[in-house]
Formats: structure tokens, sequence, C-alpha cells
């Protein structure tokens, strides 16, 4: 039997990513969410959170005078739950090198576009004014660099001619939530790894655009 693999997940906001990791953990899956840690009181996933009996924790970073402050008493709080993955799912606080080093190969984010495309906000706006064909989601090991760390796993879909951001928005959001519990399971079943060289999966070093999903 695997051991258990402790998890501690970032939130935000509404918390949908989360939900469909908490959904995952079934079936042998050794990835086991601990505590879910939001930087905002209103954060819907946190209701999410205590709905699975998940214990919750709130750090305003607003109390804190620098984001090195807050990144310290955050790293304190995570840190109690002895995580071996911190998974930040739609946790909107650019992080500090200090904390990013700390959890270093143990951090995944995900983002809503098909990295390195449009890295930052407003992806499906941006991938709809540049007419792109395809848009998706990716999710990637955490670095100092914002949104460039090495990909896991990427899911593509055709953008359709009658998309609008809130379609694309949804079909996106679709797709991370299959993407992300795939990731967390093949992290926690020790199978994904940040190398040297990059993501790798069953000791193979993944192309840049990480393991291909099309949707
Ligand atoms: C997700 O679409 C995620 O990709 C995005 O925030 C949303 C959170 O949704 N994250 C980023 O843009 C990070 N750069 P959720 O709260 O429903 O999971």
């Amino acid at each position: 039997m695997t051991a258990a693999c402790n998890v501690v997940v970032l939130i935000s906001g509404s918390g949908s990513n989360l939900q469909a990791l908490i959904d995952s953990q079934a079936d042998g899956n050794p990835a086991c969410i601990r505590a879910v840690i939001a930087n905002r009181a209103d954060a819907f996933g946190l209701t999410r959170a205590q709905g699975a009996h998940i214990p919750t924790a709130v750090l305003d970073h607003k109390a804190f005078g620098s984001r090195e402050a807050f990144d310290a008493a955050l790293m304190e709080v995570i840190d109690g739950y002895a995580p071996d993955l911190v998974i930040l799912a739609g946790f909107m606080r650019i992080l500090t090198p200090g904390f990013v080093r700390h959890y270093q190969g143990r951090l995944l984010n995900i983002h809503p576009s098909l990295l390195p495309k449009y890295k930052g906000l407003d992806t499906h706006r941006r991938a709809l004014e540049a007419g792109d064909s395809e848009h998706g989601c990716s999710v990637h090991f955490v670095t100092e660099e914002l949104d460039g760390g090495p990909v896991a796993i990427q899911a593509t879909l055709q953008v359709n001619s009658g998309d609008d951001i809130e379609s694309l928005t949804q079909r996106v959001h679709a797709a991370e939530h299959q993407i992300y519990p795939l990731a967390m399971r093949w992290f926690a079943e020790g199978r994904l790894r940040l190398a040297e060289q990059g993501a790798m999966l069953d000791g193979v070093t993944l192309p840049a655009a990480g393991y291909q999903i099309r949707i």
C-alpha cells in the first residue's frame, strides 16, 4: 500500500477546482487533503471544505505589512499540516521567491491557458481577441517565474465560432476539473516529479507543454 500523501490546498474564491480535488479522493488515491487555506474569509471554497470535513484556515493578506510577512505566516500555517504537496487552486496571490523555494518540487498551480501562452490574468478574453482556434488550461510546478514553471498536464479544447468569454470560461473550467485531480493523483502515487530537466512522469521527462489531453 502507498503511504498517504498529505495535501494542503490554497484558494481565494469559488473553489470549484478544490471541489474536483475533494471529489477525486477515492478509489485508492493516496492523496489526502489535510487542510484548505484561504486569503479571503468570503471564499466559497471554505464552505466546500467544511462540507467535506476538511479543516480550514483564513489568513487575510491585508492584515500583513508586506508580502514577505504574509508569506512567512502562510508557510507557518501550511507547515503545521506537514504537506507533501501544496496545491494552488485559484489562489490569486503572487508568491515571494522565499515561499516558492521553500515548496520547490511540491507546489502545483493551475492556470487557465495553454502555457506559455497568456500568463497572468484575462486569459479567455485574450485567447478570443487573438482569434485562437484552441485554448485550454495547464497544471504546472511553481517556480519563481510567474506562471512559468514546468508544465505537468495540459488540456486543449477547440474554440467554437459561437464561443464568448462566458462559454469559454465554463468549458476551460470543466477541463481544469479533469486535469487537476489527475495531477494530484499522479503526484501522490509518486509518478509525477519535478527534476532538474523539467516535469517527469513515470521517470520520463515530459515535453515542454506537459502531458497532453484533448477535450
Ligand atoms: C481557475 O480558473 C484557475 O485556473 C484560475 O482561477 C480559477 C479559480 O477557479 N487561476 C488563475 O488564474 C491563476 N493564475 P475556482 O476557484 O473555481 O477553482
